[in-house]
């Protein structure tokens, strides 16, 4: 009996593992430059520390895509401050330490997000701001 159990388990665990085999494409916009799109199996490449597992942070520097984090992804600063364009709903909700650090990024707007602090779950497009654009024209402009 334990073994069909087994077996039955293993069956349906490799059904599980594949019916949630999906690839999620990340797009990153940014003013200056082409954009950038990423796409990869979540879980597969061995994204961390960088911010949360997963998150627009980690996925941005295990491509390659320049997205700054002063504070190592430890929610402590607004330098992966990201504003969404596309796909928020395929981010996890925005938690209270999240919303506190976000309050102080320049160029805050209702779609901004920390990168570090947020997880992909789904496609997403993403403009990433230009800092130097701020200090030149100031924040909110
Ligand atoms: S890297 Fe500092 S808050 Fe995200």
């Amino acid at each position: 009996m334990e073994a069909v159990e087994t077996s039955s388990n293993a069956i349906a665990e490799q059904e599980r593992a594949g019916a949630e085999t999906k690839i999620c494409k990340v797009k990153f916009l940014r003013s200056n430059s082409e954009p950038v799109t990423v796409e990869y199996e979540p879980g597969v490449t061995p994204y961390h520390e960088h911010g949360k597992e997963g998150s627009l942070l980690d996925i941005a520097l295990n491509f390659g895509v320049n997205l700054e984090h002063s504070c190592g992804g430890n929610c402590a600063c607004t330098t992966c401050h990201v504003i969404v364009k596309q796909g928020e709903e395929n981010l996890t909700e925005m938690d209270e330490d999240e919303e506190d650090r976000l309050y102080m990024a320049d160029g805050l707007t209702l779609h901004s997000r920390l990168g570090c602090q947020c997880v992909v779950t789904g496609d997403i497009t993403v403009e990433i701001p230009d800092v130097l654009d701020f200090i030149r024209h100031g924040s909110g402009s």
